[in-house]
C-alpha cells in the first residue's frame, strides 16, 4: 500500500495505485505523487489579477455545488442523483482550495440552489451550459495569470470541468 497525495486539492489517498482522477477535486492522475514528494500547487504572493480571478472561480464553483446539491436532492433517478451528487462534492472541494489561495474563510451561500428544477433532463442541460461557462472563464483565467503556480492550478481545474462537459454531453 502507498500513500498518495494531490497537488491540487491536497487530499491524501492511501492505495496500491494512484487513482485515474483526485476522488476529492477530480484533478488527473499526473497531480497525484507519492505523499513524501508532495508540494501542493500553490504561490505565495498573488497578483490583483489572481486575485480577482480566484475570487470569480470562488464564486462559480459555490453557485455550482449549490446547484447540483440541489439538483440531487430533487432527482427520482439513483443514477442522475448519484452523478450530481458526485459533482456538488468536486465543485466543492474546488470552492475549499479556492478559498485557501485567498486565504479566506469559505464563505456560506445557498446561491444557485434555485436553478435546479424536477426535470433530470432539464438539470443536465443546465449542468453542461454551466461546465461550458467555467472551462471558457478558466481558460482566460490562465492566459491571464501571471504566477506559474496558479496559471497551473486554473489548468487543473480546466481539465476537471472539461471532463465534467464530458459527463454531461
Ligand atoms: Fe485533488
Ligand atoms: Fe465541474
Amino acid at each position: 500500500m502507498q500513500v498518495y497525495r494531490c497537488r491540487v486539492c491536497g487530499e491524501v489517498y492511501i492505495g496500491e495505485e494512484k487513482p485515474t482522477s483526485c476522488p476529492f477535486c477530480g484533478a488527473h492522475e499526473g497531480y497525484f505523487v507519492l505523499a513524501k514528494e508532495w508540494k501542493l500547487i500553490h504561490s505565495e504572493v498573488l497578483s490583483d489579477t489572481s486575485k480577482e480571478n480566484l475570487k470569480k472561480a470562488l464564486d462559480l464553483e459555490i453557485n455550482n455545488t449549490n446547484f447540483y446539491k440541489a439538483a440531487s436532492e430533487k432527482s427520482k433517478d439513483v443514477h442522475f442523483s448519484s452523478m450530481f451528487k458526485g459533482l456538488s462534492k468536486v465543485e466543492r472541494e474546488h470552492a475549499s482550495t479556492i478559498c485557501k489561495h485567498l486565504r479566506i474563510a469559505k464563505p456560506e451561500s445557498s446561491v444557485g440552489a434555485d436553478k435546479a428544477v424536477d426535470s433530470d433532463r432539464a438539470n443536465i442541460e443546465e449542468a453542461n451550459r454551466r461546465e461550458k461557462s467555467a472551462v471558457k472563464f478558466y481558460g482566460e483565467a490562465i492566459n491571464q495569470a501571471p504566477e506559474e503556480a496558479i496559471k497551473e492550478f486554473f489548468k487543473a481545474l480546466m481539465q476537471i470541468e472539461s471532463d465534467h462537459i464530458a459527463l454531461t454531453d
